[in-house]
C-alpha cells in the first residue's frame, strides 16, 4: 500500500521519510522503561520486544556467557575426533541412484573443491584490489525495475540485509591497520575507531591453531536483530545466521579464486567485539568472523 504520491515524491523526500519511518519502527521505546527485572540487560530486553521470552534476542544476549568445551573437554573430544570423522561414510546407505559430476573442470567446481580452512599465511600482505573484489561481489546492489526495490548479490530474508560486513586490517596494502565496516551501497569503507585495533588481540586470542600474526586480516559480520523481527518474529534469529553463512560462504569461494585461505571463527569475545565496532549489543549483534590471509597450500 503507497501512502504518497510517486510522482510528487523527489528522492531527498524518500530519504527522509525511510528515516521516519526508520525511527519510528526501530526505536527503543523510552515508555515503557519500567521494568519488574533487576538486571540492566533484561530491563533494556524488556523495552525492545514486548515479550522478553522472546527466545532468539535471549539467545543472543546471553552468548557470551556461554563457554566452548563446555560439553566435553576438547582435548578428550580432538582425541575421538578421527574415529567420529571416519565413519561417515559407513552411515550412508550405497543403494539409490548414482549422481554424475560431470562439470568438475568448470570453474565453479574447480573453486569449491579447492576450499578449505586456511589456518596458517605466508605473511604475505593482500591486495587492496583482491580484497575490494570480495567485498564488492558479495553486496553488489542492482535496483530492480519490476518490484521496485534494491536486491543484493546474496539473498535477504524478506529482502532486509540485516547483515553489516566490518574489516579488521592488519596487513592489506592501501589500508591501515585498523577497524573499517562497509559501506556497500556508496562503495566505501569507514573507519569505525582509530585507536581501538590493538584490542584485536583480545577478540580473538591468541591460539596455537589460528596463525593470526600472519594474517591480512579478519572479516567480520553483525546483525540487526529487530529490523529482522519487525517482520518476521520468531524466525528471526535463524533467519539471520542462514544469511550470515550464505555471506561467508560466498567469501570463502571468492578468497579461494583470488589465492586467499580462509578460516571461519565462531567463538571469540562478543562484548569487547561489539564495543569495538560500536554495536550497542542489544539490537545489533557480532556474530561470526572469518580470519584470511596469503595461502600457503
Ligand atoms: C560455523 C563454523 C564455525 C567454525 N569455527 C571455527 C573456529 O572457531 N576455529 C577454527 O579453527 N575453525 C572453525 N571452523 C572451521 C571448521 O573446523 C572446518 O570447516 C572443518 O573442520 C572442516 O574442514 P574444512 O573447512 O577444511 O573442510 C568453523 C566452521 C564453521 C562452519
Amino acid at each position: 500500500m503507497k501512502y504518497y504520491n510517486d510522482e510528487i515524491l523527489s528522492l531527498y523526500d524518500e530519504y527522509l521519510m525511510s528515516e521516519i519511518i526508520e525511527q519510528k519502527i526501530f526505536c527503543i521505546d523510552k515508555t515503557s522503561s519500567i521494568s519488574p527485572i533487576i538486571s540492566p540487560v533484561d530491563t533494556i530486553q524488556s523495552r525492545l520486544v514486548e515479550n522478553i521470552e522472546e527466545l532468539g534476542l535471549k539467545y543472543l544476549l546471553n552468548y557470551q556467557t556461554q563457554k566452548i568445551g563446555d560439553v566435553m573437554n576438547l582435548f578428550s573430544f580432538f582425541d575421538l575426533y578421527p574415529y567420529i570423522n571416519k565413519t561417515e561414510p559407513y552411515k550412508e546407505s550405497i543403494k539409490g541412484i548414482s549422481l554424475n559430476n560431470s562439470d568438475k573442470s568448470s570453474e565453479i567446481s574447480r573453486i569449491m573443491n579447492d576450499r578449505k580452512s586456511i589456518r596458517k599465511f605466508s605473511g604475505k600482505q593482500i591486495s587492496f584490489d583482491n580484497i575490494s573484489n570480495i567485498l564488492l561481489n558479495v553486496t553488489n546492489s542492482r535496483f530492480n525495475e519490476e518490484d521496485g526495490f534494491w536486491h543484493r548479490n546474496i539473498s535477504s530474508g524478506g529482502g532486509l540485509y540485516p547483515i553489516d560486513i566490518f574489516l579488521y586490517a592488519h596487513n592489506i596494502e592501501k589500508l591501515d591497520r585498523n577497524f573499517y565496516k562497509l559501506n556497500p551501497i556508496n562503495k566505501r569503507l569507514s573507519i569505525v575507531d582509530l585507536d581501538s585495533y590493538s584490542k584485536i588481540k583480545n577478540i580473538f586470542p591468541s591460539s596455537f591453531i589460528i596463525d593470526f600474526k600472519h594474517m591480512g586480516g579478519i572479516f567480520l559480520f553483525s546483525f540487526d536483530y529487530l529490523k529482522v523481527y519487525q517482520k518476521y518474529g520468531e524466525l528471526t534469529l535463524s533467519l539471520g545466521l542462514v544469511e550470515v553463512g550464505l555471506i561467508a560462504e560466498s567469501i570463502h569461494l571468492l578468497s579461494t579464486s583470488h589465492g586467499i585461505g580462509t578460516c571461519d571463527i565462531g567463538g571469540f569475545d562478543k562484548p569487547l567485539c561489539e564495543s569495538v565496532l560500536k554495536l550497542d549489543g542489544i539490537n545489533n549483534h557480532a556474530v561470526y568472523a572469518i580470519v584470511f590471509g596469503d595461502r600457503i597450500c
